[in-house]
């Protein structure tokens, strides 16, 4: 059965007859060049592609003798490509990047794919694969390809048990008492997943870190999956707990201004790089969430940071610090807290020194407004934090396609440096000329066959992926190039799966979050609704903290009036948003609170409008049904069983939570359900 465990590199024979024949045309012999462990990983990856794409095996040669040649290897390892003058081309596609390309040699036609570096070959083998794994002519081609950021990074919050923090797809993928011995197939072809759109770090640990990954019996096993990931040009790196120097080091303090909890660091990162010489560096959470940090011994992130940058620096190794600090006992909207903490610390920041942000100021809401951190450190690089495992959006059950949320974070105004200084220019560097520029996806992969639970989570992966290569390409691409490659090239079923992922996300938003309302999720475990006061220890952990619900009306006020979250926006962003006129009515009760008579754009009031919103999520959802049941036959049995169920506990729970939030605010509104709709119960 096709299990989804073949992800979008299923290499299924193309079923068109002619364009078969046509390909096959195009791939008649292929000259390999190099011999590195990179350029094994990409031949061995072009005939498996081939030989299932094409039911082909190429024959391989030296020499271009016939039509249809193809021609894979660096400039350096090609003789014959120095005579096609590339230069200008590689100059422009930088390390990573890679060139295919039409040309005639010996009279020949041929195609060239190469790159500077073997990397680049790599990727440029995918991406010719994925040419006709979406129907693309081979002939004409002109493409140059490079990443617009440095660091395309997944984070796995796998901890050493492999239990996996916020995971809904099994356990870790790591099984770390069978490592380093036992190399479970299946981590190459996690690198390939990866590698085949770009990826090229992977933090293997949870940022709520436990200090063992730091000892020599954990490092051996983390030496072993590096070595897999290598060839594949990924990077590992690690998350690491503040305390560890006291934890397993045996010292008294882990304060970063001490000479000897520094010495531990630098020793400890040159024992790391016995491992692994090529060690991407460390992700850390700091004072956030009861995690141990620099704070606790009266020093400042950027003191933290710089600490364990110095003891990467001179291997070329980073430090990833995240900006996901909250404190119930700062007397302050905690969608502010990250903003104050760390927009003094601009600039004081080591050159190897990410800050890592959340796209929003909360917590992965299905919507949320741009951090304003974003543009606000011009002097330091910021990465973004994108969260690809559902916490907040129904776990691997509910089928939500993430990259139009990555996208409206990615497109948001800034106003940074005028108009058009989007989110995206202040992550890939351009705004502020950042040295170096990145996106950290937390992943939502899993020991499952198909690795992300619901089948339709590999599209956020695989999105994730694309966005961090370009964060310019539309979610609407992506989604095509994903369903061609993981379902079906048929355009009638590849336009219904488009049309079902498309509007999924929106769905989730009206059934559980609309007009800007966020984290009504149960309290802990972020599932179903829970709008409702749950946690009487912390205030900034139950939902009332957030809505705001009273018989004056609803939403947190952000404005001048309120607690201000607005100012830390650039003017034009601050005047758009506090203006009712002006503010978008999908982030309005993230800024206002109106009362339930406000009168919406839809002339409806608030009140009505709000329930309108939670009645058209759950229509949604069985819209979503219909267009699934009408693709019976034309996708495989097992994955259109298995969504469709997956469908229906989601149509289910978009009832409860609509029930629910309803039932609920009207104990406030005292406003009856407006007519025509079924009645909640
Ligand atoms: C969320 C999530 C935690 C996680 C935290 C983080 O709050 O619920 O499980 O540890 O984010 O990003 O650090």
């Amino acid at each position: 059965a096709e299990d989804g465990y073949r992800l979008w590199l299923r290499y299924d024979k193309v079923e068109n007859a002619q364009q078969l024949a046509a390909y096959k045309q195009s791939v008649t012999q292929v000259l390999f060049s190099g011999n590195s462990p990179t350029i094994s990983a990409a031949r061995k990856e072009l005939f498996q592609g081939l030989s299932g794409l094409l039911q082909l095996q190429p024959t391989e040669t030296k020499t271009v003798s016939q039509n249809g040649a193809l021609l894979i290897g660096t400039i350096a390892t090609t003789p014959i490509l120095s005579e096609l003058n590339l230069k200008s081309s590689l100059e422009k596609i930088g390390t990573e990047g890679f060139f295919i390309k039409s040309v005639k040699i010996n009279q020949k036609n041929a195609t060239i794919i190469t790159a500077n570096t073997d990397t680049g070959v790599l990727y440029g083998v995918f991406h010719f694969l994925k040419l006709i794994q979406t129907g693309q002519s081979l002939s004409n081609l002109s493409i140059e390809n490079s990443p617009k950021l440095t660091h395309r990074i997944l984070n796995h919050w796998d901890n050493l048990d492999r239990t996996v923090e916020r995971g809904y797809a099994g356990f870790s993928l790591w099984e770390w008492h069978k490592l380093p011995d036992y190399l479970d197939p299946r981590y190459t072809d996690y690198a390939r997943a990866n590698a085949s759109v770009g990826i090229n770090g992977t933090v293997l640990t949870n940022v709520n870190a436990n200090a063992l990954i730091l000892t020599p019996a954990f490092l051996e096993k983390v030496k072993a999956l590096a070595g897999i990931f290598r060839p594949y040009g990924i990077k590992v790196y690690l998350t690491t707990r503040f305390s560890a120097p006291v934890e397993i080091g045996g010292l008294k303090t882990a304060d970063p201004l001490d000479a000897e909890v520094q010495m531990w660091w630098k020793k400890k990162a040159e024992e790391i790089y016995t491992y692994i010489p090529d060690f991407g560096g460390f992700l850390v959470k700091a004072n956030s969430e009861g995690q141990p940090g620099p704070q606790n011994y009266g020093r400042n992130h950027a003191d933290g940071a710089n600490m364990l940058a110095d003891a990467v620096a001179s291997k070329g190794g980073i430090v990833m610090w995240r900006a996901f600090v909250y404190d119930d006992k700062v007397p302050d909207d905690r969608a502010k807290q990250a903003y104050n903490e760390f927009t003094p610390l601009n600039g004081k920041f080591r050159k190897n020194v990410f800050v890592q942000v959340k796209n929003g100021a909360i917590d992965f809401q299905p919507r949320e407004p741009f951090h304003p951190l974003f543009g606000a450190m011009p002097q330091t690089p910021l990465m973004m934090e994108f969260q690809l495992t559902q916490e907040y959006l129904g776990f691997a059950t509910h089928l939500a396609y993430l990259a139009p949320l990555f996208k409206e974070c990615l497109d948001s105004d800034t106003y940074a440096k005028g108009k058009g200084a989007t989110v995206a220019k202040v992550i890939d560097g351009s705004l502020h000329k950042y040295s170096m520029s990145g996106m950290a996806g937390v992943a939502n992969i899993g020991n499952d066959r198909n690795w992300t639970g619901h089948p339709f989570g590999q599209a956020n992966w695989y999105s994730y992926g694309r966005l961090a290569w370009n964060p310019a390409l539309s979610a609407e691409e992506i989604a095509e190039e994903w369903i061609q490659m993981t379902f079906t090239n048929d355009s009638k079923a590849l336009n219904s799966i488009k049309e079902i992922i498309m509007g999924s996300r929106e769905a989730v938003v009206n059934y559980m979050t609309p007009l800007g309302l966020a984290h009504l999720m149960g309290y802990s475990h972020h599932y179903g609704p829970g709008p409702w006061v749950s946690n009487k220890k912390r205030d900034d952990w139950t939902a009332t903290y957030y809505h705001k619900a009273d018989s004056a009306g609803i939403g947190f006020n952000r404005t001048s009036t309120g607690s201000k979250a607005l100012s830390q926006y650039f003017p034009p962003v601050k005047a758009q948003l506090e203006n009712l006129q002006t503010c978008p009515e999908k982030y309005l009760l993230w800024f206002h609170h109106l009362p339930w008579t406000h009168r919406m754009k839809s002339e409806k009031t608030l009140w009505e409008d709000l329930v309108g919103h939670y009645y058209l999520g759950v229509e949604q959802v069985r819209n979503m049904q219909k267009t699934w049941d009408s693709l019976k036959g034309s996708i495989d049995e097992y994955r259109f069983a298995q969504v469709k169920s997956l469908l229906s506990i989601q149509e289910k729970e978009a009832v409860l939570w609509r029930n629910s939030c309803v039932l609920y605010f009207q104990q406030f509104s005292k406003m009856p359900i407006p007519a025509g709709y079924e009645k909640p119960a």
